[in-house]
């Protein structure tokens, strides 16, 4: 099948993004760039996430999310609840009727900025969020869909969704949960509380700290580290560790076996 077109640099900007590929296309940094915003967000950021998610060439292994200027991302353009909408876009609540028609549209939408997030997941990717500074709601939710977090010191995470009446709805809850558990999941989203950096990484949502001049040295050392296995083989295990946790003992023994013999297979192919 042909890869679908990359979205255009103008649609990138229109969309609040740049999108990068290093020289030998096995890296793709895609930046939140609308630094005087804070990088807030809009429906059309996550459509056109969605879009680069399905258009990167195959020989993309790695994705880099980062923010431009002091902060990851502020979460949702506020804008996007207002009367007008953000420009180009329609308001959230104006969409909000009660009909069931109205509901099945309002799902839909939702279900198609959460495509942006989703496809983070890939097993033929490994995707790496570099947060400096505030990652609020939505710019949370788009750190916890990455694989794999790096935090500047002066990360600030905070899921701001119920303290505006709202559930986190970017695909956020489930990695939350599986990181820090339900019982500390709870406390963080009732409360709103802004967890540091060095919180971060007891609570085991950052990978890594580092000092925020050496952030972009350490991710693209992460980068180079992770590029290091083959690819067939990064696809296989990542694919094999998502399906871990769903699985009983007995299962996940089969997968594994299952993976290995065309592991095998291929190998002995290659002489
Ligand atoms: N939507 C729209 N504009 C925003 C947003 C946002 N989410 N966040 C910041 N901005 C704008 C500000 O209005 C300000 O604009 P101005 O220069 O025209 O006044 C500019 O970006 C800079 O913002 P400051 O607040 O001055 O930046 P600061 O670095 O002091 O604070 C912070 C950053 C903490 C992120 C703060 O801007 C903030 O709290 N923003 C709102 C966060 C929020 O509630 N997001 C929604 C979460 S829920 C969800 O994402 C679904």
């Amino acid at each position: 099948m042909a890869e679908a077109a990359i979205p255009s640099a103008e649609d990138l900007a229109a969309a609040g993004l740049r999108l990068e590929l290093d020289t030998a296309g096995a890296v793709a940094t895609i930046t939140l760039a609308r630094p005087r915003r804070r990088n807030a967000m809009t429906g059309r950021t996550w459509t056109t996430l969605a879009h680069v998610g399905h258009s990167l060439p195959s020989s993309v292994r790695i994705v880099v999310i980062t923010g431009e200027g002091p902060s990851f991302s502020a979460g949702i353009d506020l804008a996007m609840f207002g009367p007008e909408g953000v420009s180009g876009e329609t308001s959230l609540f104006r969409q909000a009727g009660t009909r069931p028609r109205d509901r099945a549209a309002l799902d839909e939408g939702i279900a198609e900025y959460q495509a942006g997030y989703l496809w983070l997941r890939r097993p033929d990717i490994v995707s790496v969020a570099a947060v400096r500074g505030h990652a609020v709601g939505a710019g949370f939710q788009l750190a916890l869909a990455c694989d794999l977090r790096v935090l500047a010191d002066d990360a600030k995470l905070c899921m701001k969704e119920p303290a505006l009446g709202l559930v986190p709805d970017l695909t956020g809850t489930k990695p939350l949960v599986e990181l820090v558990g339900v019982n500390r999941a709870i406390e963080l989203c009732l409360t709103a509380r802004t967890v540091s950096a060095e919180e971060a990484r007891e609570l085991r949502l950052a990978e890594l700290v580092v000092p925020g001049s050496d952030l972009d040295d350490a991710v693209a050392d992460l980068v180079a580290a992770l590029l290091a296995a083959p690819a067939e083989a990064a696809a296989a295990t990542k694919a094999l560790l998502l399906q871990a946790q769903g699985n009983t003992l007995e299962e996940q023994a089969r997968a594994e076996r299952a993976a290995q013999v065309e592991r095998l297979i291929a190998l002995s192919a290659q002489g």
